[in-house]
């Protein structure tokens, strides 16, 4: 039998898809115990996580999610808010509706959850960790997104920096991981076949990132190995920021 360290009780919202569900498995496969917080049921139940319907800019519906954690679980520690959405508009096409759909779930959607898991910590009194899913489009910007995308991932990542500050001193640490390209269903109904191969091209790395690699930082920062980080981002992105456009097969065919 597999030994467990003491388990958990970790809230993910948008757990039922791509990066959220990923990092719902890694963590009910771990031991822990896993709500998924989502607008829709996931596809592939998984073992070990229960699921709550909820649209997380809705700030009723989060307020009762989170009741109904605190009286099935009676504690919380860790919180993923993996929920996000894009517009996929121009600028010139944008209009206000449509630009707050998207800082509604993204940003709104953050600070809500993070506010209730934050009071459930508090009650539990042992602190607890919250980990944000910005974007690198948060650092530069959306490829197969948009403006709104844009601007709310730099403000997942705001929020991050500054919920961090206050939340320390309920011991409760705050990040971000900042996925680079992640082959999740947000980009395949999106992207055509030549597009996600032509992604690949310029990811110093030379895939796709996968929905489980970031998980796996996810379950890092939510762990007691990074104790003492807090207010930081991780990068997830098989070296796409730090190529600054640039493709890999080009510069070696410069340099040979
Ligand atoms: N896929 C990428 O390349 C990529 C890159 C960087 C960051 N991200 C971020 O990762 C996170 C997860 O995205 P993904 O690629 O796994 O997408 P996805 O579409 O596969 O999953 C998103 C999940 O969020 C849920 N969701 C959407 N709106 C919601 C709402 N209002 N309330 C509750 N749940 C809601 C959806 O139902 C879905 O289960 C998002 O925040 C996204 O912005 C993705």
């Amino acid at each position: 039998m597999q030994i467990h360290p003491r388990s958990k009780v970790h809230a993910v919202t948008g757990g039922g898809s791509g990066i959220g569900a990923a990092t719902v498995a890694l963590l009910a496969q771990a031991g822990h115990t896993v709500v998924v917080l989502d607008r829709a049921e996931p596809a592939q139940p998984v073992a070990g996580a229960t699921f709550i319907e909820v649209d997380v800019s809705d700030e009723d519906a989060v307020v009762g999610a989170f009741a109904q954690i605190r009286q099935q679980h009676g504690r919380l520690d860790g919180l993923v808010n993996s929920a996000g959405i894009e517009s996929r508009r121009l600028v010139r096409g944008m209009d206000a509706a449509a630009w707050q759909r998207v800082m509604g779930v993204n940003v709104t959607g953050t600070m809500l959850c993070t506010r209730e898991a934050a009071a459930l910590m508090r009650e539990g009194g042992e602190g607890g960790a919250v980990v944000n899913v910005a974007s690198i489009a948060g650092k530069r910007m959306s490829y197969s997104g948009d403006a709104a995308y844009t601007a709310s991932k730099a403000a997942v990542l705001g929020f991050t920096r500054h919920a961090a500050f206050e939340l320390a001193a309920d011991r409760i640490r705050v990040n971000a991981v900042c996925p680079g390209p992640t082959l999740t269903p947000m980009i395949t109904r999106n992207l055509s076949a030549e597009s996600i191969e032509a992604v690949a091209a310029v990811v110093p790395l030379g895939q796709w990132v996968k929905p489980e690699d970031v998980g796996h930082a996810i379950v890092f920062l939510l762990g007691d190995g990074a104790a003492m980080c807090t207010g930081t981002s991780l990068d997830v992105d098989g070296g796409v920021l730090i190529s600054n456009g640039a493709s890999h097969a080009d510069y070696f065919r410069q340099r040979q």
